[in-house]
């Protein structure tokens, strides 16, 4: 640790969560910030719900530059901003505050972190190809608001509670075609599939054995994605690759998600290798 070059000109960042004491942001951010010469000290910050409007106001009368937003207040922070990103208005949740003079906005760089990640790790074109996402909760959403942009062919929607994947569907219908789908017609869609993304929480450290379907329905030449990044690699990712699949694990979509707000909060190009390297090193796999 470091502490050495903070002055009386280095800016605040950090994130708040409940809990937040797991989270590899603040190892991440301070390496972006001493990569690219910025001036800035991010942090951790231990918020319960209670606290939340409080701490807001510590932002604004401490002149906090950005934070970035976990759970649990990715929805309830909204109330207390000034202004809220159009994008983040429509998936609504921010994960992302950029503080300009006092002026709050609020931004969800979730969704369109994960596209990015994909298409620079895993598959580079995602126009006319058919997208299967399992899953259509506040993950789900984000990703699909910014894959809509890429003109996929195709989004089909899979939940364990079908009224949500329909919900979901709907409210993108306008955008490309989306079809929500049932749990039975989840194998045929698995063979129809360029790309598969789980957006659910199965497979996730503790219960890591748990499958979000059945791996066997899956085409050697399919792209399956895991937004899951703890395990790395998730039981979906080890089955698809035993299978011939090219792979996708959840970290990059962290990496990306921060580079973007570093992006938002500096005006610069994030150091997104030397991100993904702290990261690693923090989880203890370089
Ligand atoms: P997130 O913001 O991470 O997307 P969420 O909004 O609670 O969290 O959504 C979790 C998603 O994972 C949902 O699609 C959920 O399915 P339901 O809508 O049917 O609840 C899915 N999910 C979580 N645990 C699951 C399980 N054991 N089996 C099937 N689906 C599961």
């Amino acid at each position: 640790m470091t502490i050495a070059a903070i002055d009386s000109h280095t800016t605040l960042y950090g994130v708040i969560g409940d809990p937040v004491r797991h989270s590899k942001s603040p190892v991440m951010m301070n390496r972006a910030f001493a990569e690219t010469g910025v001036n800035g000290a991010y942090m951790a910050f231990h918020i319960t719900p209670p606290m939340l409007k409080d701490f807001i106001g510590g932002v604004r009368a401490m002149g906090i530059a950005g934070v970035n937003v976990t759970i649990p207040h990715k929805q309830e922070v909204i109330p207390f901003l000034d202004e809220i990103d159009a994008s983040a208005q429509a998936i609504g949740a921010v994960n992302t505050i950029v503080n300009r003079d006092g002026r709050l906005t609020g931004y969800n760089t979730d969704g369109i972190g994960y596209v990015r990640s994909l298409k620079e790790e895993a598959t580079a074109e995602l126009e006319g190809k058919t997208i299967l996402l399992l899953g259509a909760g506040g993950a789900a959403r984000g990703i699909i608001h910014a894959l809509v942009k890429e003109r996929p062919g195709r989004l089909v929607i899979s939940n364990r509670t079908s009224d949500k994947a329909q919900a979901l569907a709907a409210a993108y219908e306008d955008k490309g075609e989306l079809v929500p789908i049932s749990q039975a017609e989840l194998s045929h869609w698995c063979g129809q599939a360029d790309i598969v993304i789980n957006t659910t929480s199965i497979g996730m450290h503790p219960l890591v054995d748990a499958l979000p379907m059945d791996p066997a329905w899956l085409r050697p030449d399919t792209v399956v994605s895991d937004l899951i990044y703890n395990p790395l690699k998730t039981s979906l990712l080890k089955e698809a690759e035993a299978r011939g699949c090219r792979i996708h694990g959840g970290l990059g979509m962290f990496i990306y998600q921060g580079a973007y707000a570093f992006e938002y909060w500096t005006g610069k190009p994030a150091p997104a290798a030397a991100m993904r390297e702290s990261v690693l090193a923090a989880l203890g796999q370089s």
